[in-house]
């Protein structure tokens, strides 16, 4: 898959230099001049600054520096502003914490621990002189196989609203700025200079906008980084559409728009667009580049104050230049956040499959064999700009089930190229049980080009030749997005899906396999039987593994020979990604979205539904009891979806509107009350356009999967 130079270039995204050093400034020796008025109101300074700024200030003041800095313009006392990836931690800047995935934090459905762990994310920002995070990603899972779905919130728009809220609340809690990312449509890396997303209005605001949206209007975020890609036929970086029309006139945002690192491909373009900062440096808009365009009257002077405003303002918002870059008061990595990094790692990872082989009874077993190629190396991050490149401490699998097994001996058994080697075949086959450790390593699965649907690296011969030797086999499978299972999985008795899980993965995995924690992450994607399933792949590309130095390092020219080399994917599946095609085509899928087993039983009962008929606008509340029906303490997911019956366009059969995470004790129940207002029952129509409930019968359905409805009832909404 790989040739001899793109694994250099993953691999040289895994080790950046370290940006502050580069320029030979540390950011504990950045001029901070400080800015006397912090009690003066903030439009007062901004205007006061920009009538004393050059032209040219501003113009630096909207074009990075040194990779990941605002530059300072010291004349006028500004200090420079450092920022870095990314959503599982700080990328580089030295050791810090890496926390579990994005996709992983989605698949814990658990808001409050998305919140914390950001939190401890933007502490240790701060503890580096960090002041802008260059996340969370919000880009929906259109394909399975996106290099980048590890980075973002899974399938549905709700659930990657639900988690970027409290995402985006936890770092902006610490003063730190989120940018929120990529708008818009960045949905594959196989080509992501030239993918063209070709998306439908009504398709762009009920899958692929809520996210941004409620990142924008619930959660504040300071920042929002436009995508590589076009939309539509215009680059991001340049969509009037998207970053003026419904960014700003629209959703009201009142932040600074960051363009992704090398995005760009014009000066005039950007700035009447709606952008303000371009990264990783100031390519097109640059002193010279801006006054020509100045003087040939295709910019105004207005627009670089209009930018450099964007900037300077939400800086002053988050007090990041009337503080110290560096808040002493914060660890850039400590125990208490590697714990919590622990804890979201067992929140997250997912029991897809237990044949009575889980948990491992450590009574009964006196040797586990662990195979495969990540038992050592696992991964805890997808490559590129997100992964942690030094983490403060790092358990693999073998050690962490080592560290856990008490008494039972734990025996490494080497393979190669899918070959048991010779001197492990004996061990393995007295082994009372294999653990195998598949998956995508963090080159296999990465930004900058997308992934093999099938597992990688002769993992699936090493399936067969493990299975042959020993079938109590419990998988534990490292991805980041839905890959294929469905050859192999009659092979183990069980599944965990892990995605990448942080620093920790190891202590984490090995809690879920004895059972001292019991599992309760739900899938955030729906997993195919097979690739073709995915009506999105008809619009794709169809080996997405395949790819060249030319698509990774994307074009280096201007806009016009940039757009004569776009290839369009048409969104032709419209509304209809994941759960939405497959239960609206009934088509089975391997595993279902929302899918998570559990080590106790639960039970749905009492659904509640008031008023069950009311008007259009009414707020309906739901409430359900759920009841843990088994003997171990346990967290489910109680799910709610929503089914127009009947609707003048075509709605997908049931869409999420409603999570709750519980704990229960066994024969404990709790009861969960859903308010569902006039949100939960729109759909866009584009004949307004706008958003709109049409009158009528709906059905609540309430269940712990997309696939497992437990109890449901109707709502009738009647014209007002
Ligand atoms: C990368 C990514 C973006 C990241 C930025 C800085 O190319 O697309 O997500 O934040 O550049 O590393």
């Amino acid at each position: 898959m790989f040739n001899k130079r793109i694994k250099m270039f993953a691999q040289k995204m895994m080790s950046p230099d370290k940006p502050g050093e580069m320029s030979g400034k540390k950011i504990e020796d950045a001029d901070f001049l400080g800015l006397t008025g912090a009690e003066t109101p903030i439009e007062q300074r901004v205007s006061r600054l920009l009538s004393s700024m050059a032209l040219s200030e501003k113009i630096d003041l909207c074009s990075g520096y040194d990779s990941l800095a605002i530059r300072a313009i010291p004349r006028v006392g500004l200090p420079s502003v450092w920022s870095s990836d990314a959503s599982s931690g700080i990328r580089s800047f030295d050791t810090a914490t890496a926390f579990p995935a994005p996709i992983a934090l989605a698949a814990s459905w658990d808001r409050t621990l998305v919140k914390e762990c950001a939190s401890a994310i933007a502490e240790e920002a701060r503890a580096k002189g960090i002041s802008i995070l260059l996340g969370p990603g919000v880009n929906i899972h259109r394909v399975p196989t996106c290099g980048r779905n590890f980075e973002y919130f899974g399938e549905d728009p709700y659930l990657a609203s639900e988690i970027v809220v409290p995402y985006i609340e936890g770092v902006q809690s610490k003063g730190v700025i989120t940018t929120v990312k990529h708008f818009a449509c960045n949905n594959s890396d196989f080509d992501r200079h030239r993918n063209n997303a070709s998306v439908d209005e009504r398709t762009l605001r009920e899958i692929y906008l809520p996210a941004f949206k409620a990142a924008v209007t619930q959660a504040k975020t300071g920042s929002v980084m436009s995508a590589y890609n076009p939309i539509n036929g215009v680059y991001a970086s340049e969509n009037k559409m998207l970053l003026t029309n419904i960014l700003r006139d629209e959703w009201g945002f009142d932040g600074f728009v960051i363009s992704d690192w090398i995005s760009t491909y014009s000066t005039e373009g950007p700035i009447k667009a709606g952008l303000d900062l371009e990264m990783p440096n100031g390519k097109w808009i640059n002193v010279k580049m801006v006054k020509k365009a100045i003087e040939n009257g295709t910019i105004a002077p207005e627009d670089i104050d209009r930018m450099a405003g964007n900037i300077l303002r939400t800086l002053f918002k988050f007090g990041i230049y009337d503080r110290a870059p560096i808040d002493t008061s914060c660890k850039p990595h400590s125990p208490e956040h590697t714990h919590l990094s622990t804890e979201a790692a067992k929140e997250s990872i997912t029991l897809l499959k237990n044949d009575k082989i889980l948990p491992l009874n450590q009574e009964k077993i006196t040797t586990i064999a662990v195979v495969g190629p990540l038992a050592k190396d696992t991964p805890i991050g997808g490559g590129g700009s997100c992964l942690v490149i030094s983490p403060s401490s790092q358990t693999d699998i073998l050690t962490g089930v080592q560290n856990a097994s008490g008494d039972i001996s734990v025996i490494y058994i080497e393979s190669k190229e899918g070959e048991i080697l010779s001197e492990g075949k004996h061990l393995l086959k007295k082994a009372d049980i294999v653990l195998l450790c598949l998956g995508y390593s963090n080159i296999e699965e990465s930004e900058t080009y997308d992934k093999m649907w099938r597992l990688p690296n002769f993992q699936e011969k090493l399936i067969r030749n493990t299975a042959r030797i020993n079938s109590n086999i419990v998988s534990l499978l490292l991805s980041g997005s839905a890959c294929e299972i469905d050859s192999w999985l009659p092979a183990v008795k069980g599944l965990f899906l892990c995605y990448f899980p942080g620093q920790s993965g190891g202590n984490a995995i090995a809690s879920l396999l004895f059972g001292e924690t019991n599992p309760s992450g739900k899938l955030p994607f729906t997993i195919a039987k097979q690739f073709a399933d995915y009506k999105s792949n008809e619009n794709y590309v169809k080996h997405p593994e395949r790819t060249s130095f030319r698509q990774i390092m994307g074009p280096k020219r201007v806009l016009k020979k940039a757009k004569k080399q776009m290839k369009t994917f048409e969104y032709k599946e419209g509304l209809f990604v994941g759960y939405r095609q497959f239960d609206t085509e009934k088509l089975e899928p391997l595993f279902p979205f929302g899918f998570g087993l559990s080590y106790t039983t639960f039970e749905f009962s009492d659904l509640n539904i008031t008023p069950d008929s009311g008007g259009l606008k009414e707020t309906v509340s739901v409430s359900c009891s759920v009841r843990n029906t088994g003997k171990m303490a346990g967290s489910e997911v109680i799910q709610l979806y929503v089914k127009d019956n009947e609707s003048s366009l075509p709605r997908p059969e049931k869409e999420l509107k409603g999570f709750e995470k519980i704990n229960l004790e066994p024969q404990e129940a709790k009861t969960v009350t859903f308010n569902l207002n006039k949100e939960a029952f729109s759909f866009y129509d584009n004949r307004l356009p706008g958003w709109t409930i049409e009158p009528g019968d709906f059905t609540i359905a309430v269940g712990n999967s997309s696939g497992n409805i437990l109890v449901s009832g109707s709502v009738s909404k009647k014209a007002e």
